[in-house]
């Protein structure tokens, strides 16, 4: 069965008749309806995956700082009332979201933005949906000792480490005697996210050379999502992702994204990160700031361009799409889930 089980509130009905109709066609389909042979091999080649190291050189992966990172990150000691882990909001049962709009730190108070996925973040540049952190090290320590976050000083947090034995055996192991400092702490998490990576999906096996992975109508709908849709030119890679900032026609007011770093730009007013598209159907509701509930939300989304004003990408303008291209997409991004549970796995 190549269709994952989906979220009944995400995509409804129209979506399981569409995954019907497409694992019916799995078998069948002994041509690539809607691909030709050389645009799947242009397409192939398009996402193929990059089998690079993602580790850099001033902190090297071992399974030992990885093993404590993954031990941090599902450790409530780090929030002030011991009540909420970085797990609590990137939950991996969520695909590394938190499945809701906002944020909610241990104070019960909303953040301004989404929880993004932690999938496959060891590729991005800068992080957060504006960019403001430059590395994945520079991140760790925003939500512990943010109010409305963890809500957790850092001496607190130092002082609660060295006092347990197991946590003082499991800095020593990972990095030498005396190891439990700030520094050591960012670079465990770090490490251990690094190898936060989407599991195989229906497409990888496409990917891979089995044709008859994903139906006919996902193939149509990458067409449409390679062509007449355009969304190739921001979600590129294996990772669906571009790791840029663009206005798709989505924020308004004082939510300016990028631009609150670079006011002169035209450009990057209301520009937001692009997310991955990786199990993306499990991950609603969608955006930076959560604003649409449902994947065919997004499409319509799409469909009418999103506000048409001088920052908006060039990319992002009316695109006319049928039903069936609307649907097609969709079945296409279902392709995308990945057919395991996910779990982190360090990449070597
Ligand atoms: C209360 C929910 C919450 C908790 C707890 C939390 N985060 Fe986040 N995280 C967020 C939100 C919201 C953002 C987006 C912030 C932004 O863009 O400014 C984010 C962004 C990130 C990013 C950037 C991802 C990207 O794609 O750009 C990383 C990495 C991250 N968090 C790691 C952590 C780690 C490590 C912890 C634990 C120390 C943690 N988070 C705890 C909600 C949370
Ligand atoms: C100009 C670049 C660009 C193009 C073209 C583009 N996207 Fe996006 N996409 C983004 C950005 C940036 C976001 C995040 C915007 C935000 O959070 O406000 C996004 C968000 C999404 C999301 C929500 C993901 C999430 O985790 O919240 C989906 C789904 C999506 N895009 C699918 C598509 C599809 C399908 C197309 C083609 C019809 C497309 N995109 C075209 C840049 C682009």
């Amino acid at each position: 069965m190549m269709t994952r089980k989906v979220g009944s509130a995400l995509v409804g009905a129209a979506l399981i008749a569409i995954a019907a109709v497409v694992a019916g066609t799995v078998h069948s389909a002994p041509q690539e309806p809607g691909l030709t042979g050389v645009e799947a091999a242009r397409l192939r080649e398009a996402f193929r995956r990059v089998d690079e190291n993602p580790f850099p050189e001033d902190n090297p992966y071992s399974p030992q700082a990885s093993d404590l990172g993954a031990r941090l990150f599902f450790d409530p000691i780090l929030s002030g009332e011991q009540t909420m882990a970085c797990a609590s909001c990137h939950n991996p049962a969520t695909a590394w979201t938190e499945g809701r709009p906002r944020g909610i730190g241990e104070s019960g108070i909303a953040m301004k933005q989404r929880t993004p996925t932690l999938l496959n973040v060891a590729g991005l540049g800068p992080l957060g949906w504006d960019g403001k952190f430059p590395d994945l090290e520079s991140v760790s320590f925003t939500p512990i000792v943010s109010s409305g976050v963890m809500n957790l000083p850092e001496a607190v947090l130092i002082a609660r480490l060295r006092a347990d034995p197991s946590y003082v055996r499991d800095f020593t192991t990972a990095y030498g005697e005396n190891a439990i400092t700030r520094q050591n702490i960012e670079r465990a998490l770090a490490t251990y996210e690094r190898s936060i990576v989407s599991g195989a999906a229906p497409f990888d096996r496409w990917l891979a050379g089995d044709d008859t992975a994903i139906g006919a109508s996902a193939k149509a709908g990458l067409r449409v999502f390679s062509g007449k849709g355009g969304c190739i030119g921001c979600h590129s890679g294996w990772a669906f992702t571009d790791g840029s900032f663009h206005d798709i026609g989505v924020a308004t007011g004082a939510d300016t994204g990028r631009g609150s770093y670079f006011p002169t730009s035209v450009k990057l007013r209301y520009a937001f990160k692009t997310p991955t598209l990786r199990d993306v159907t499990t991950r609603a509701p969608y955006m930076h700031d959560g604003s649409i509930a449902t994947l065919r939300a997004v499409i319509d989304l799409y469909d009418r361009g999103g506000i048409d004003r001088p920052s908006r990408s060039p990319a992002i303008r009316p695109l006319n799409l049928s039903e069936t291209e609307k649907a097609n997409l969709i079945a296409f991004l279902e392709t995308l889930n990945s057919e395991t549970t996910p779990t982190a796995l360090p990449l070597r």
